[in-house]
C-alpha cells in the first residue's frame, strides 16, 4: 500500500507540471500499458508523440555549452586515421555481420583511431563554427560520447579511456584490467570479456533535451544508432570483428565509467577484436 500512496503523491506532483496536452498523452500511454499487461514502454511511447496539437514543450534545461566532454587527465594523442579503407562502402554494408569470435591478438592504436574517427570523429565544421560529426545528429546537438575499455591494444596500457573527438585523443580515466568486469556487466556474455577492446557509447541527455524536451529520449537513441552503424562499417572495413551489445546492467556500467546514469547514460557496447578463423567466410 505504501508504494501506491507514494505513486499517487508523485503522479499528482508530476501532473501539476505538465500541459493538458502532455497529460492527455501520458494517460493514453498508461491505458495502453495496462491493456498490454503492464508494458510501461507505452507510457513514454505515447507521452513523447508529436501531433499538430502539441510539439516540443520547454523543459528547464540551459543551452549546452559543449559538443563533447573533455577530461583534465593524461591524454594519449591518437595517430591520424587512414584516409582510405580499400573496401567499397556497398561491400562493407553487405558483408557486415555481428561477429563474436576473436583471437587473442592485439588491436593497433591506428585501428582504434580509425574506428573512433569514422564513427564519432569531427569530420567538418558547420556554418556557425560548431563541429560536424561522422554520425548525423538531431539538431546537430551531438549527444554521443565514446569510452574505450582497453584490454589488448598495442602501445596503450590496459584501462578505461574517454574519447575526446576535438583533439582526437584518449583521456585516461583509470588504469587496470577490466575485461572480466565488463563481461559481468554485459550479463556474463563471454565474447565481451574476450574482446581486445570494448567501445561504450553513451548519451549526454541534456545536449538534446534542452531543445527537444521529452521527445529527446527517442532522439538520443537514433543518434547512437547512426554512430553504431558507423562502428560496424569501420570495423568491417578494417577486417576486424564486433557486435552491438545492448544487454548490460546500467548502473554498474555507469559506475565503471564514472557517469551518473541520468545526465549521461550508457546506450550500447561494442566488443572489438581480431577476427578468429570462425569469422572468416
Ligand atoms: C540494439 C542491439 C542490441 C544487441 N544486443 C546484443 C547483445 O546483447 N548480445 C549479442 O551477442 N548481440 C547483440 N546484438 C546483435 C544482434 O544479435 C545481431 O545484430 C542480429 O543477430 C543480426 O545479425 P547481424 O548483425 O549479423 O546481421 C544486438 C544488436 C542490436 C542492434
Amino acid at each position: 500500500m505504501k508504494h501506491i500512496e507514494i505513486a499517487v503523491e508523485l503522479f499528482s506532483r508530476l501532473a501539476s507540471r505538465l500541459s493538458s496536452y502532455t497529460m492527455a498523452r501520458l494517460l493514453r500511454g498508461m491505458e495502453e500499458a495496462l491493456r498490454r499487461g503492464g508494458d510501461v514502454s507505452m507510457i513514454y511511447h505515447y507521452a513523447s508523440m508529436l501531433s499538430p496539437r502539441g510539439v516540443y514543450e520547454d523543459l528547464p534545461y540551459p543551452e549546452p555549452s559543449d559538443y563533447y566532454k573533455s577530461y583534465e587527465t593524461e591524454k594519449i594523442k591518437l595517430p591520424s586515421p587512414p584516409e582510405r579503407a580499400g573496401v567499397d562502402v556497398f561491400e562493407a554494408i553487405k558483408s557486415r555481420r555481428s561477429r563474436r569470435s576473436y583471437t587473442r591478438g592485439k588491436l593497433t592504436l591506428r585501428e582504434i583511431s580509425a574506428i573512433l574517427y569514422y564513427s564519432l570523429g569531427v569530420t567538418g565544421r558547420a556554418w556557425w563554427g560548431g563541429p560536424k560529426r561522422a554520425y548525423p545528429s538531431a539538431g546537430a546537438l551531438q549527444p554521443v560520447e565514446g569510452y574505450i575499455v582497453a584490454n589488448r591494444i598495442e602501445g596503450l596500457d590496459q584501462g578505461i579511456y574517454h574519447y575526446n573527438p576535438g583533439e582526437h585523443a584518449l583521456e585516461l580515466l583509470e588504469l587496470g584490467d577490466f575485461s572480466y568486469k565488463i563481461q559481468e556487466i554485459a550479463l556474463g556474455q563471454e565474447h565481451v570479456g574476450r574482446a581486445a577492446a570494448v567501445l561504450v557509447l553513451t548519451a549526454v541527455y541534456r545536449r538534446t533535451a534542452y531543445k527537444y524536451s521529452h521527445r529527446s529520449y527517442r532522439y538520443v537513441h537514433w543518434d547512437v544508432g547512426f554512430a553504431g552503424e558507423n562502428v560496424y562499417l569501420a570495423v568491417e572495413a578494417l577486417g576486424l570483428a564486433t557486435t552491438a551489445v545492448g544487454a548490460f546492467y546500467d548502473e554498474e556500467l555507469c559506475s565503471l565509467l564514472r557517469i551518473d546514469c541520468v545526465e549521461e547514460f550508457p546506450m550500447l557496447l561494442f566488443p572489438i577484436g581480431r577476427r578468429s578463423r570462425l569469422e572468416i567466410h
